[in-house]
């Protein structure tokens, strides 16, 4: 069956990994990408599948009503699956409205247009991705389900909350065909250096402070980012309109000794002495209001699409360093603004 599916946010990390999963395996849909370009949005990382015939790349604000409306009438999609946000908690504790603007705003102008142009329901989806935070903080035990309440803690998880929340009430109300999915922390290839993962690794590259917040005791779960994808894709064919599912790694590591663990990943790669780079590490003042724990419970996901993680974490993480070692030019390109703006110009009449 031909769709045609308007993704967004496909320059950035795991949009990028959903755009080549979608555009490699299902040949007869169409897939445009619509992305801002802003700091995190990089077509570079899109160049393999660029010039196939069923991707077409769309430079646009979902913050901009007008040229948003007049895209879902000139292109007529079917679905949405929408990945476009502020994405950096550390940002949206320095520019908290940023995150109101694009992720709250965005989704709703989004959803709007959506809504005004699906006038038939049957066949179309608007699929939201968002993220574990908005159930807030974790204790020592216990795990975020479908039905945790809601406690999003700081600006990033609330501006999330509230597009969650856009989300079901245009489904109740407007009886909008929509599905959602809520994950953890991803890694992989393509993830901005600015996230903790890619930021130890091209510091301990370079020999440079590791910066570990507080004192490094706060666990998050990871997920392979390709495994992800993969849930999307599931979720996105065989999900339940209305339902929401979470996805998660299983895999939960303390700050800490995640550190310790890719410092010695390094020294094997970099043929360092064991222990050399684990001497960079360096505790900081801590994030205000840090979440001490996430942990996802990804039962419902499991049992009823039958999905599951692929890949052992240390066989993730080693792949991952193999790639931020192959690809230093990437890295330089992205935290390099004149590379920025030079992709800016180039896709700026497209
Ligand atoms: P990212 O920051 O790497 O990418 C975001 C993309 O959105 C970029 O390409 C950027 O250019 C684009 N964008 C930003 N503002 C835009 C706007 N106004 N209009 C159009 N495009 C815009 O983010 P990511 O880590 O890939 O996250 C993607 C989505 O998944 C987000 O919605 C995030 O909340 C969610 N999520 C992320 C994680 C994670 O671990 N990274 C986990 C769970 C959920
Ligand atoms: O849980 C899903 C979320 O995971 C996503 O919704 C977010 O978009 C994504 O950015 C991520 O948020 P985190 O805040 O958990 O990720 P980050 O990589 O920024 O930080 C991971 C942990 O590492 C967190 O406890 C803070 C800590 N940290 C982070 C950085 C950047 C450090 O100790 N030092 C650092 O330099």
């Amino acid at each position: 069956m031909s769709r045609k599916i308007l993704i967004t946010g496909g320059a950035g990390f795991i949009g990028s990994h959903v755009v080549r999963l979608f555009v490699n395996k299902y040949p007869e849909y169409t897939i445009g990408n619509l992305d801002a370009l802003t700091y995190a949005g990089n077509p570079e990382n899109l160049k393999d599948v660029e010039a196939r015939p069923n991707y077409k790349f769309i430079k646009g604000d979902i913050t901009d009503e007008s040229f948003i409306n007049q895209l879902f009438q000139s292109e007529g999609f079917d679905a949405v699956i929408h990945l476009a946000a502020e994405s950096h908690v550390d940002r949206s504790i320095m520019d908290p409205l940023a995150f109101v603007k694009t992720n709250v705003l965005g989704t709703a102008i989004l959803l709007n247009a959506a809504r005004n142009n699906w006038k038939e329901k049957e066949g179309k989806l608007f699929y939201h991705v968002s993220t574990d935070e908005v159930y807030g903080s974790l204790g020592e035990t216990g795990f975020f389900t479908e039905e945790t309440p809601y406690d999003p803690r700081s600006p990033y998880s609330a501006s999330k909350a509230s597009s969650d929340h856009f989300v079901m009430a245009y489904h109740h109300t407007y009886g909008l065909p929509v599905v959602m999915s809520n994950c953890s922390n991803n890694y992989g290839s393509h993830h901005f250096p600015e996230k903790l993962i890619p930021l130890m690794i091209n510091n301990i590259r370079n020999n440079k402070p590791l910066p570990v917040y507080g004192k490094g005791e706060n666990v998050r779960d990871w997920l392979w980012v390709n495994d992800h994808a993969a849930a999307i894709d599931v979720i996105f064919h065989k999900g339940r309109t209305g339902e929401k599912y979470n996805v998660g790694g299983f895999n939960e590591w303390k700050n800490i000794d995640l550190v310790h663990l890719l410092c010695r990943i390094m020294d094997k790669k970099l043929g360092r002495a064991d222990g050399e780079s684990a001497k960079l590490i360096t505790y900081v003042k801590d994030r205000q209001g840090h979440d001490l724990r996430y942990a996802i419970d990804a039962t419902k996901l499991n049992k009823e699409l039958g999905w599951k993680p692929s890949l052992q974490f240390e066989e993730g993480l080693e792949k991952t360093v193999d790639w931020y070692l192959e690809n230093q030019e990437w890295i330089d390109h992205v935290l390099s603004g004149s590379y920025q703006q030079y992709y800016q110009q180039q896709y700026a009449n497209r």
